[in-house]
């Protein structure tokens, strides 16, 4: 974190990133001396209810993070930066998105939490849109517009006031990762779901039957940290992991919903299981707690990055072998296949929520994103799992990138590709169902990996 006094005093000349949080509530104008080298700048936690007028002189800036400020208003001059693709205005008081705010190159708009009640129409002219989060406001619907933004690919629509799901967003031919829950209109399909907690209460794990070791791993919602329960003190500890949210409303919704979708998921071989649900913590923060995936389990890649957008980000070198690519694909598609037959959609398929070993023994985790399908209505149910079908596809995609080359298996990755260009096909309709791929994955295996053990 850069301090007020090394910009003050010319410190931090040609720099490309600043971050500045100290309570401020006038921006800086010495920011402006580093016009020509600044593109990435991030004001969050800070005062800020205002931008300077002549913000577009910062001509190279195409990060802005201003999230924990005062803002009531997205700033029109956003609009006129010309190279701005990511604006992160998470946790203001936000009521007002105008129309001049969206700048033209607009990628990613972090809107989390704040209390925006509708958007403008104008969202039709980002073109360039991928990812738009909106949990937490007070939307009650959304603008048509947007089934224009052919190029969105994650969409948080969580936590809001939305009457319906609007139909065109079934029909986005890239939107692979969507999460809608604690909306007006969903919570028909979670209390349809739902066994009544007075009739089948979940397990509860006391605060004070933890003891919290190490940092397991951190997401945009939660912290997990490894520890020890013993509800028993005549019982040895069991070792867990607990996740602690980290706000009532997290970039994916509401930790309830969270809580919620993970009671529902039962148990599959392929899913991080639940083991309850925390209570008594001393600031009342939310948590879960489930068994801690062994050390050999390592997260298979980190989340997007600002320049990859939607993408996960691989470490450097990373190598499948083509039985690890099956591997990895069939454990994800029969644990997505088996939420779907629970009535959930997960809303976060991607490698940075698999926790994976080097043969490919594969578990998902994280429901913070999931959905409650309805079930009663077959063709839209259908439709949010061929929409989770693209997010395969992206897995899939990458597996198949990183894949050692071979050639005796070269039959073997066109049939993974063929099954991959499906998953992708911009027709959503086109796209298969989990059951589909899971069986296509699974010839696959046994005509090209006899001897594997098929996950059931
Ligand atoms: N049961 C677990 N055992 C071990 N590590 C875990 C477990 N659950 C989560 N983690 C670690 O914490 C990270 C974040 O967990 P996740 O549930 O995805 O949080 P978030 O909702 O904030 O994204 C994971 O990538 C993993 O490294
Ligand atoms: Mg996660």
């Amino acid at each position: 974190m850069t301090t007020l006094t090394q910009l003050r005093t010319g410190q931090l000349q040609g720099t490309q990133r600043l971050d500045i949080s100290c309570n401020l509530t006038e921006f800086p104008r010495e920011i402006f001396d580093l016009a020509d080298s600044l593109h990435t700048l991030n004001l969050s936690g800070n005062a800020l209810a205002h931008l300077p007028d002549d913000l577009p002189r910062l001509h190279q800036l195409r990060v802005l993070f201003c999230s924990e400020n005062q803002f009531t208003e997205l700033p029109a001059v956003l609009g006129q930066c010309p190279q701005l693709q990511m604006v992160g205005f998470k946790s203001n008081r936000i009521s007002h998105v105008p129309a001049a705010a969206l700048p033209p190159q607009l990628r990613w708009l972090i809107l989390t939490d704040n209390h925006i009640a509708t958007l403008p129409d104008a969202l039709v002219h980002c073109t360039q849109l991928q990812k738009l989060m909106l949990a937490g406001n007070r939307l009650t619907q959304l603008p048509g517009t947007l089934a224009a933004c052919h190029r969105l690919e994650l969409l948080r629509i969580s936590a809001n006031r939305l009457t319906a799901l609007p139909p065109w967003l079934l029909n986005l031919p890239r939107l692979a990762w969507l999460a809608y829950g604690g909306n007006p209109f969903s919570e028909a399909f979670e209390t349809a779901h739902q066994p009544s907690e007075s009739s089948n209460p979940p397990t509860t794990v006391q605060w004070q039957h933890l003891t919290l070791q190490h940092l397991l791993g951190e997401g945009a919602s939660g912290v997990i940290h490894q520890a020890l329960w013993q509800p028993n003190p005549a019982t040895p500890p069991a070792q867990v992991a607990v996740k602690l949210f980290k706000g009532a409303v997290t970039s994916d919704g509401w930790p309830l919903s969270e809580r919620a979708a993970c009671l529902r998921a039962g148990a599959h071989p392929g899913l991080i299981p639940t083991t309850g649900v925390l209570v008594g913590h001393p600031s009342g923060t939310a948590g879960l707690v489930m068994p801690c995936t062994p050390p050999r389990f390592t997260t298979l890649a980190g989340p997007p990055s600002l320049e990859s957008c939607t993408r996960d980000v691989y470490a450097p070198h990373t190598r499948f072998s083509l039985a690890t690519v099956m591997r990895i694909a069939l454990s994800a598609a029969s644990a997505a296949q088996h939420l779907h037959a629970q009535g959930l959609l997960h809303g976060d398929l991607y490698a940075h929520n698999l926790q994976c070993t080097a043969q490919g023994d594969c578990v998902l985790g994280d429901m913070g994103a999931a959905s409650f399908l309805p079930m009663h209505d077959l063709a839209t149910s259908q439709a949010l799992q061929r929409l989770e079908a693209r997010a395969l596809g992206c897995l899939l995609e990458e597996l198949l990138a990183h894949g050692e080359a071979c050639v005796d298996d070269s039959d073997a990755r066109s049939a993974l590709r063929h099954l991959c260009v499906q998953c992708l096909h911009s027709d959503v309709a086109a796209r298969p169902l989990f059951g589909q791929v899971v069986a296509q994955l699974q010839a696959l295996k046994s005509r090209f990996l006899p001897g594997f053990k098929v996950l059931k």
